[in-house]
């Protein structure tokens, strides 16, 4: 991934924050095939180890907000995770054998590299944990069993491993050099210093928020040879201005009307 990575029909890519989100259940198999059949890009999904070292998809500490139980997901086994229903919280359940069981990195990864697109996955590891670096290599780990954690090249690659801990960047980085990473961040201050550089992440990823207050921070990562990655882009107008500024990969839980007002050139009045 490059900065130039982002320039397919002038658009930037589009990345389905946590599934199609906006509509069906975070995290969820419906929520990814939905996103998958709306033209996403690319999706991107929080992983959390189990207690007996399994890595799934939940983005909260807890499964509380997103399940019909409770408990941390670090103190849980798969087993239990798998007695639960991670879709009839949300007002847009499909119904609970309809794809909102516990989804686990390894069924994600195997829809992603199946689909009939090249499709990316970008995965976020979440810092700090009790299982601290055992996450990373758990991820790696999972990569190399299905081939894709040695690309031929950054821009090829179907993977990307992001996160807020410049430490689990470095991880990833040390041990797969070829794998792109987004170093995520809550300021410019700290995406636009030096961290970036020190972990070797080949892109950044400010929200939307920081992005607006700054958007320097484009040409800035440009300049050392980083793409932008920004979250999560969800307004017509932001859309826009992300498309403007040459951001290439935007994170929305809205991917189909996201890829439409794309490919419809954003100009006409805000529909969100
Ligand atoms: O894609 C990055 C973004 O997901 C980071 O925030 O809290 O939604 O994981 P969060
Ligand atoms: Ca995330």
């Amino acid at each position: 991934m490059n900065s130039g990575d982002g320039a397919l029909g002038g658009h930037p890519f589009v990345v389905a924050h946590r599934g199609a989100s906006g509509a069906l259940p975070e995290h969820t198999l419906a929520a990814y095939e939905l996103a998958l059949q709306e033209g996403a890009d690319g999706v991107e999904c929080d992983v959390r180890l189990t207690r007996d070292g399994h890595l799934v998809c939940v983005h909260d500490r807890r499964v509380d907000r997103t399940s019909n139980g409770s408990g941390l997901v670090s103190e849980m086994t798969l087993a239990q995770l798998r007695e639960l229903d991670y879709g009839t919280w949300h007002p847009n359940s499909p119904g609970s054998s309809d794809g909102t069981g516990l989804l686990t990195l390894d069924d994600l990864v195997k829809l992603v590299l199946d689909w009939s697109r090249p499709v990316k996955i970008f995965i976020e590891t979440k810092h700090p944990v009790r299982y601290g670096a055992l996450v990373e290599s758990k991820v790696l780990a999972l990569l190399h069993r299905y081939g894709v954690a040695s690309p031929a090249s950054a821009d090829l690659s179907r993977a990307v491993v992001m996160s807020f801990s410049a430490a689990a960047v470095w991880r990833i980085r040390r041990a797969a050099p070829m794998l792109p990473t987004v170093l995520l961040g809550e300021t410019s201050r700290f995406l636009g210093g030096s961290a970036a550089t020190t972990v070797g992440a080949t892109a950044v990823g400010p929200s939307i928020t920081t992005l607006r207050e700054h958007p320097e921070l484009v040409d800035r990562a440009a300049a050392q040879g980083r793409a932008m990655y920004c979250w999560t882009v969800d307004h017509y107008e932001d859309v826009r201005f992300c498309r403007d500024l040459g951001v290439a990969w935007v994170a929305t839980n809205h991917p189909g009307r996201t890829k439409d007002w794309l490919q419809n050139g954003l100009t006409g009045v805000p529909q969100d």
